[in-house]
């Protein structure tokens, strides 16, 4: 985790979303003091191309529960021997030298690049925005290796927080965690498909002001997300911050998005959950915040979405 992360101001961000140019992407990057990375043009065709070769397993097959697993034990002994913030970093097989950036490619040398984006927009999208203001304690489901735990405690040293996660070894890596950096960071094993099953304390909920969040974790439900939903809304949280991919953003009419509509269908990720949200609005059982795509991703996708709410 790096030690000074630069702010992002959002209000000329997203100013910049509108009309973004080479030059201004350039610029952005260059300011937050990326270095050594081209910007590319975006090949519609090559980008189709390489997602019809790759061999992508739906995001709610069972094989993904032990993939899951076996991803976040290697973390976790890697971690336990190490204890760098680096071994952390999940493995995935998308190029993570390769980041899509307000419609455009940029190429890096540096093979942490993503993790170094995805660090510069979740500190500055907790720091910015301060969705947690009014909240004591963080419910972070499906917190994976718990990187972003680190960038949590950034902006809220004091905050309590529990990750909540299906892989067991999720919590492992929480313990050494919470050892290394003397953190007391809860963890209780969780699924999003039965999350009743999860014990938490409901009855005094009201006064601890909980805020729920997760970070391309809801993904992994696809279309299946209304169990997840009604549990929330039993906890009754101040406010849920979803940083998801959800098809909801992409323009089919679009050519960059369109690779990204491919894969995103292709996993079976977030779907329908905006559309579902907007229905839950009109019945006044919630209040949408912020609907923002921060055209931000990887090779692949887009994963960096603000889908925020609160319950009536
Ligand atoms: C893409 S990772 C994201 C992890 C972390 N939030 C991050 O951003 O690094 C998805 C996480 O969701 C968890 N997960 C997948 N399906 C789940 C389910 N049904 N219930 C709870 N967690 C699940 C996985 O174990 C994994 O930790």
């Amino acid at each position: 985790m790096s030690k000074h992360i630069l702010k992002i101001d959002f209000n000329n961000y997203f100013k910049l979303a509108c009309k973004p140019t080479k030059h201004l992407v350039r610029s952005f990057l260059l300011e937050n003091k990326f270095r050594n990375f081209h910007i590319k043009k975006y090949d519609e065709k090559k980008s189709l191309n390489l997602l019809k070769l790759k061999k992508i397993i739906k995001v709610f097959k069972n094989l993904r529960k032990k993939s899951w697993n076996d991803s976040w034990r290697s973390v976790y002994i890697a971690f336990k021997k190490n204890k760098k913030v680096s071994n952390l970093f999940p493995i995935y097989k998308d190029n993570s030298k390769i980041i899509r950036l307000l419609g455009y490619f940029v190429v890096f040398k540096n093979k942490h690049s993503f993790e170094k984006i995805s660090e510069l927009f979740l500190y500055n999208i907790f720091n910015f925005f301060n969705f947690f203001k009014d909240c004591k304690k963080i419910l972070y489901f499906g917190c994976g290796t718990g990187k972003n735990i680190l960038i949590l405690k950034k902006n809220y040293p004091f905050m309590n927080i529990v990750g909540f996660d299906r892989s067991p070894y999720s919590g492992k890596i929480i313990s050494e965690i919470n050892k290394h950096y003397k953190f007391n960071i809860q963890f209780k094993l969780f699924d999003f498909f039965s999350p009743g099953k999860s014990k938490l304390d409901l009855s005094t909920r009201s006064k601890k002001k909980h805020g729920v969040l997760t970070i391309h974790s809801l993904e992994q439900t696809g279309h299946k997300f209304t169990k997840f939903f009604n549990f929330l809304k039993k906890i009754n949280p101040e406010i849920v911050v979803n940083i998801e991919p959800e098809l909801y953003f992409y323009k089919a009419s679009n050519n960059f998005d369109k690779s990204m509509i491919e894969f995103h269908k292709k996993k079976g990720y977030l779907n329908g959950y905006v559309n579902f949200l907007k229905q839950q609005e009109d019945k006044n059982v919630i209040e949408i915040i912020m609907l923002k795509r921060l055209y931000v991703g990887s090779e692949s996708h887009e994963p960096f979405n603000l889908i925020v709410y609160k319950f009536i």
